[in-house]
């Protein structure tokens, strides 16, 4: 490959290479979160219509935010602080075992394509609950 060549495609790769913030970058990836789970919690509680198409766009954006979570880039070494535990930096397997699951269950409820409100449920459950129990953990 040419210098030239080299230089450009490296200075494409940085921005997603280097994380020049990471409590600013898993904060809101965590907020995006939050708002996706603003539509879909009233849905699968009843208080808002199901929407197949709705809920699948949800469940699609929903599963890019878990992919995109990034644990050894977002919670290096010297990151400690904002709301994130130090527990994380003691066991940072035990974060990302809990990150591997509800990625799988993200992944699992937007595969299943719930059609109908029960469907939707039984798929968005089991996801749903990942945020509570990871918080718990590593979250002050
Ligand atoms: C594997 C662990 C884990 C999972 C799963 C998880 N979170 Fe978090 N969340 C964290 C951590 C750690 C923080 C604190 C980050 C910080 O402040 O550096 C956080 C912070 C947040 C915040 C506050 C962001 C801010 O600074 O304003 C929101 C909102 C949030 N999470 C929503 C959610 C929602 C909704 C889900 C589930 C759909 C979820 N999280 C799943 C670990 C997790």
């Amino acid at each position: 490959m040419r210098l030239p060549a080299l230089a450009a495609s490296l200075a494409c790769l940085t921005p997603t290479l280097v994380h020049a913030n990471p409590i600013d970058e898993r904060q809101s990836l965590m907020k995006e979160r939050g708002q996706i789970m603003r539509a879909l919690g009233p849905i699968a509680q009843g208080r808002e219509p199901f929407d197949a198409a709705t809920v699948m766009d949800a469940l699609e954006a929903l599963n890019r935010n878990a992919q995109a979570h990034d644990v050894a880039a977002l919670y290096p070494a010297g990151s400690e602080g904002g709301d994130a535990a130090a527990a994380i930096w003691q066991d940072l397997d035990g974060l990302r075992a809990a990150d591997d699951k509800y990625k799988d269950d993200v992944a699992a409820a937007f595969a299943a394509a719930p059609q109908d409100l029960d469907a939707f449920r039984v798929a968005f459950g089991p996801a749903a609950q990942n945020c509570g129990a990871c918080h718990e953990l590593y979250r002050d």
